[in-house]
């Protein structure tokens, strides 16, 4: 697949994240645009992420201290200088050559964690090998049961430290954006650690197709549990019984999520679902959200409504699809940066303290 150069060096006009949307979209085919950009059906829930952030106001604290501010936590035992994580995205050499190696780059020179797709297009060991950041591994419990045991095993021998169990996504969302768009996986990108295995029922039949009536139930996280020593994350989450149900079936954390409007369209935006599941995690493990995170004020929001972090999609893969890893590395480095502001500007210290900051709602 032959895509345009991406750029060497970043145009100084590049001044948020959302700049490099423009940027992305020259680079990629209409179709692959599609399918990065676009959400399921109507794009509801996809908008609603980004309403919801938009209309939540914080109101700043004023002559506050700020020696040692710093925006560090510990998630899993991992100590992580900020709470900005790239969440799981699939197919990266169909935007840029390097694919995940590149992404796997970009976070470190941010100090950022990121989370492996199980569509990723180079194998997992490769990314672990460049990586210099915590790794998470992202997966979809397999029709073939054995053939997930192999791959988690894989990921926690090359050094992952978590894995990431989607769990929103039993089939493809109705992707009418790609379908009008004609989008298919374009000659030479493939699921590389996914060989031989059939990913999704197909578009026209449902019920009745093998795929899903062997889709993952919750007695599937105890048995990936006795597998793996690894902590289970699970994501997906927009109900707080189903919170309720992770804890209890032995996930080590939850993330809100609905899969940035990409698979159920009359779902909540992710901000929405989440002060009822923080209220019944009570703190007994770590939830985060994504779904629309833009700038750094975005994480600060999500936070102070009871986010310990916050993990981003399609601005990683513009970044990623302009300008490689320096892109990847502006995106986060943007992200972080306008985090500190924010902070520095409501006065909150720490991100214990963002958790205290006061919020209005617009209407
Ligand atoms: C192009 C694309 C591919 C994605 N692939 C995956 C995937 O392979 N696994 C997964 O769990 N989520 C996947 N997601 C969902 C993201 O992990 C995340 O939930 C979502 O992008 C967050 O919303 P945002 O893009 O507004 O930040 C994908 C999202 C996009 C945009």
């Amino acid at each position: 697949m032959q895509l345009p150069p991406p750029l060497e060096t970043i145009p100084p006009e590049i001044a948020s994240v959302e700049d490099y949307e423009a940027l992305a979209r020259e680079r990629l085919p209409a179709s692959v645009w599609a399918y990065l950009n676009g959400g399921s059906a109507d794009e509801l829930a996809m908008r609603a992420n980004r309403e919801a952030l938009l209309r939540i106001k914080v109101l700043p604290r004023l002559l506050r201290p700020m020696q040692g501010a710093h925006t560090r936590l510990t998630l899993l035992g991992t100590e992580l200088a900020h709470p900005v994580i790239i969440a799981p995205t699939a197919f990266h050499r169909m935007f840029h050559p390097e694919g995940e190696l590149a992404t796997a780059l970009g976070a470190a020179a941010t100090e950022s964690p990121m989370v492996v797709s199980t569509s990723a297009t180079h194998t997992l060991e490769d990314i672990a090998a460049t990586s210099r950041t915590p790794l998470w591994f992202q997966l979809y419990i397999q029709p073939d049961r054995e053939f997930t045991i192999a791959l988690a095993q894989r990921a926690e021998a090359a050094g992952y430290k978590a894995l990431v169990l989607t769990a929103d996504a039993p089939l493809n969302g109705l992707r009418n954006r790609e379908q009008r768009a004609g989008f298919s996986l374009p000659p030479g990108i493939e699921a590389v650690n996914m060989k031989g295995v059939r990913a999704f029922p197909p578009a026209d039949r449902v019920f009745g197709s093998d795929l899903l009536d062997r889709a993952p139930v919750w007695e599937d996280i105890a048995w990936l549990r006795s597998h793996t020593s690894l902590p289970i994350i699970l994501k997906g989450v927009l109900h707080p019984e189903d919170a309720e149900l992770a804890i209890q079936a032995g996930a080590s954390g939850i993330i809100v999520s609905n899969h940035g409007g990409r698979t159920l369209d009359i779902v909540p935006a992710a901000l929405h679902a989440l002060p009822a599941i923080v209220k019944k995690v009570a703190g007994r493990v770590p939830v985060l959200m994504d779904g629309g995170i833009r700038r750094g004020s975005d994480a600060f929001i999500a936070i102070a409504m009871g986010a310990d972090a916050v993990l981003c999609g399609r601005p990683v893969v513009h970044g990623l699809a302009a300008a490689g890893a320096v892109g990847v590395a502006h995106v986060l480095k943007l992200l972080r940066t306008e985090l500190e502001m924010t902070m520095a500007l409501a006065g909150c210290r720490t991100l214990a303290e963002i958790r205290n900051a006061s919020l209005t709602f617009a209407p």
